[in-house]
């Protein structure tokens, strides 16, 4: 049995939400998986920061209240965000990144992972801005001290298919996929199909916790591309940026285009694809394509995602599952802190 200390940064939907987890599973992890969460220190832009090398109560924490500076009310709180203090004195074994994405430069989540790394700490991240644009290097700077960077949900959210595809495809011929990547996009165009306006459903997915802090990245197929780039380079070993890779978002969508699609028994759908060319490179894109209903994609509403994964071996293998959504989102990072727990006892540790 282990007990992993952790250190949250970011305090929105996605990390609440593992505290949540932690509060309400915790015995239980610790009989069935063999570790339990212990909360050592938060920061977070708004609310600010709080160590507790003991642990906080995580049961207070579900409860806390969403105020500016609501932390600096905790005991050992302060109204500071001071992530790079709570990242090195908190005493964590683990550093869960979950604060907003930046689709220009991946910052300033790149260099709180790359600090935690440099002290020997582990991190778990659903950011997809450290993953696009540096993956490799921080892979590299958590080997170099002996520690995981991880970031299953980077892409689906709690649905796996990084580690899935990079374990179980590793010998099948993985010659590209094509996906619906993004919940708050695909949860337009189900709602818009439903009658609802384009600017009622994104309020939806907003009220729901499906769309990033700011939802263009979502409509415009950004985040599709990030989560692209980040499958290309992982699966395909492509080296691509996020600027290499097309993209076109659901923008131009009307209410007429969306029901001219059904009259002809069709779904617009927003595709992020990557196929392995015959000369070795990889071609990536992000557009709406309006698919046969018969077409597996084509059946995949709201805010589920799902992945096709084309390979030489087995054919097509689709995963498909929630994409976004605060619990969803967190469960990914218990998955994140399940693997390397299995790799610490696989190595005696
Ligand atoms: N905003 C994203 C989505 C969340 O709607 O899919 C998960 O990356």
């Amino acid at each position: 049995m282990s007990e992993y200390k952790v250190a949250l940064i970011g305090f929105g939907g996605v990390n609440r939400a593992l505290a949540q987890l932690a509060a309400e599973n915790n015995a239980k992890w610790q009989s069935e998986l063999g570790f339990q969460l212990k909360i050592v220190g938060i920061s977070d832009l708004h609310l600010g920061s709080v160590i507790r090398p003991e642990g906080l109560d995580l049961n207070a924490l579900r409860n806390l209240p969403t105020e500016k500076g609501a932390l600096a009310k905790l005991s050992g709180g302060s109204i500071d965000a001071a992530t790079e203090h709570v990242i090195e004195t908190s005493g964590a074994d683990i550093v869960v990144e979950a604060t907003f994405t930046n689709a220009v430069n991946g910052e300033p989540a790149t260099s709180y992972c790359r600090l935690a790394l440099s002290k020997g700490i582990s991190v778990v991240t659903t950011n997809k801005g450290p993953v696009a644009f540096h993956a490799q290097a921080l892979k590299r700077e958590a080997a170099a001290n002996g520690v995981h960077f991880e970031y299953e949900g980077a892409v689906m959210s709690g649905t796996p298919v990084i580690r899935l595809a990079k374990e179980l495809l590793a010998g099948a011929e993985l010659k590209g996929f094509e996906g619906i990547l993004n919940g708050t996009s695909n949860f337009v165009l189900s709602s818009m199909e439903s009658g609802l306006s384009f600017t009622e459903a994104v309020e939806k997915a907003q009220r729901l916790g499906y769309a990033e802090a700011d939802p263009t990245a979502d409509i415009e197929g950004h985040d599709v591309r990030l989560k692209v780039v980040i499958l290309a380079n992982e699966l395909l070993g492509a080296k691509l940026k996020p600027a290499d890779v097309p993209c076109k978002g659901i923008g131009d969508l009307t209410l007429q285009s969306i029901h001219d699609a059904a009259a002809a028994n069709a779904r617009w759908k927003l595709i992020g694809s990557a196929s392995r060319m015959a000369d070795g490179t990889v071609r990536a894109s992000v557009e709406p394509k309006l698919l046969p209903l018969e077409n597996s994609l084509a059946a995949v509403g709201d805010a589920i995602n799902a992945v096709t994964f084309r390979t030489g071996v087995l054919g097509d293998v689709t995963v498909r599952g929630p994409g976004a959504g605060r619990v969803e989102t967190a469960y990914a990072l218990l998955a994140d802190i399940i693997s390397i727990h299995k790799a610490k006892v696989a190595q005696g540790k």
